[in-house]
């Protein structure tokens, strides 16, 4: 009989978070004050973020416990299943071993409520009532919303305005929890009547939505700010990801020679990647390859400087050391609305700057192609995000076919399509085509980096 999943009992999910600070083998460069241009201090942050959270940023130890009453929602969906994609593996035909780790399973249809549910617990405890956030197609506004209900609080979401009318049903999963939604560039901030004053039609951005929710949380006292990526404390509530997945991979007798996942900002690639990289850097499994895999229209990793940005359009975020294609970058509308972001997590940067991790970028095309392959041979639908890392995860199995070797490759499944049948349906109809790299518009964004 072939075992098709690994499945943990709720007592082997891991009970603490991995921090890879301690193990960098050179530490992260520090984030700076937008004003001062020194390194940040835990007390420059806390208007935005309650200081157990801030101080996840700079934690000094490698394990940190995650909170009983945490686990025990978390224990609602995990652990997650690995799957073996046998029928994919047959399908292409090749010797390779495909796993995938599967986050769909989550109320929210993703990997986010992994960190949603624990920003929303820290706030809670410190005393906060209504958070306010950003999402770009609405997987982080929808988890972030289920998650306020779970701590009844309130929350208001700055949706990017082309996806709030490109996905009404993702608005009304966030209206469902109890969340208050609105299209951004919004008339309710000063950033998003700047952007309206520019530009009355403006599709929006997530670093555009950025600047909005973080500028209604600093006007407000009962008010913080959640961000659904990038920062170090988001990417280690996620490594629950790899943690199980490094035991499952036990059960099932081997270990990844491959690990691939998308990158938008960085987490579900980071959480999933980390424990892999851990093993990496302590010599236990050196040689394991780990992709990072990004749009071609929006290459933040290929194609960026690694220099400081702001994480927003309007320049309200500390400084970050990243790749980045410029805050004034706005990237072309393609499906994969989680992957629109100019800049990068600063530790996936990091691992990238190291030789850590290698980055890929592939065309949407050729990731509609994939997640139809998947879809056809696994059933699942995957989300047009997952769908680049099972691009690059079928190219890693189709060079195995050519070279007859077996190697083992894991995939990031981040989350289900069922709200992205539009893109599926431009797909299936012919209607979809590929973003050349906007070499100009980056080449126009990198002109206001900020001098460091
Ligand atoms: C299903 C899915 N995968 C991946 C991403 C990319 O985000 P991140 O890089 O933070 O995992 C998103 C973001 O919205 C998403 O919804």
């Amino acid at each position: 009989m072939q075992q098709k999943k690994f499945l943990l009992e709720e007592k082997e999910m891991p009970t603490s978070w991995y921090n890879i600070l301690p193990d960098l083998p050179e530490p992260l460069p520090p984030v700076l004050h937008p004003g001062t241009g020194q390194p940040i201090t835990p007390d420059d942050l806390a208007p935005l973020f309650p200081m157990e959270l801030i101080m996840q940023e700079f934690h000094p130890e490698r394990y940190i416990e995650i909170p009983e009453e945490l686990q025990e929602i978390y224990r609602i969906w995990r652990p997650s299943p690995l799957y073996r994609a046998y029928q994919l593996e047959k399908a292409l035909d090749t010797p390779a071993k495909i796993f995938y780790k599967y986050e769909d399973v989550s109320p929210a249809g993703s990997h986010k409520p992994n960190t949603a549910i624990a920003q929303a617990y820290y706030n809670k405890k410190a005393g906060v009532k209504r958070l306010t956030t950003e999402t770009g197609a609405g997987q982080w506004g929808s988890a972030l919303s289920m998650a306020c209900m779970f701590f009844k609080m309130e929350l208001k979401v700055y949706m990017v305005k082309v996806s709030y009318f490109q996905k009404p049903y993702r608005r009304l999963m966030m209206e469902t929890w109890g969340a208050t939604c609105v299209p951004s560039p919004s008339p309710d901030t000063k950033a998003g009547r700047d952007m309206l004053a520019q530009d009355p039609d403006s599709p929006g951005s997530l670093g555009l939505a950025i600047s909005e929710a973080v500028e209604d949380a600093v006007g407000r006292d009962d008010t913080h700010y959640s961000l659904g990526s990038v920062l170090n404390h988001v990417l280690l509530h996620q490594t629950i990801i790899g943690q199980e997945a490094k035991k499952q991979f036990e059960m099932a007798g081997c270990y990844p020679d491959i690990v691939v996942g998308c990158v938008g900002g960085g987490s579900n690639f980071g959480g999933l990647a980390i424990p892999f990289v851990q093993d990496k850097i302590n010599g236990s499994h050196k040689n394991t390859r780990i992709i990072a895999v990004e749009p071609e229209s929006c290459p933040t990793l290929t194609k960026g400087p690694y220099a400081y940005d702001f994480g927003d359009v309007a320049m309200m975020t500390p400084l970050m050391k990243m790749f980045t294609l410029g805050h004034t970058f706005m990237p072309p509308p393609v499906h994969a609305g989680g992957l629109r972001y100019h800049g990068m997590a600063p530790l996936v940067s990091h691992l990238v700057k190291l030789g850590l991790v290698e980055p890929v970028a592939v065309p949407q095309m050729a990731t509609f192609e994939a997640g139809i392959t998947f879809a056809r041979s696994e059933g699942f639908i995957s989300a047009p995000e997952t769908n680049h890392a099972i691009r690059a995860a079928m190219d890693e199995a189709l060079k195995c076919r050519e070279s007859g070797e077996s190697k083992t490759i894991l995939i990031g499944h981040s989350g289900h399509g069922h709200f992205d049948m539009a893109a599926y349906d431009a797909y299936l109809s012919g209607k979809l085509q590929d973003y050349a790299y906007p070499a100009d518009k980056v080449k126009e964004a990198l002109t206001h980096l900020p001098k460091v």
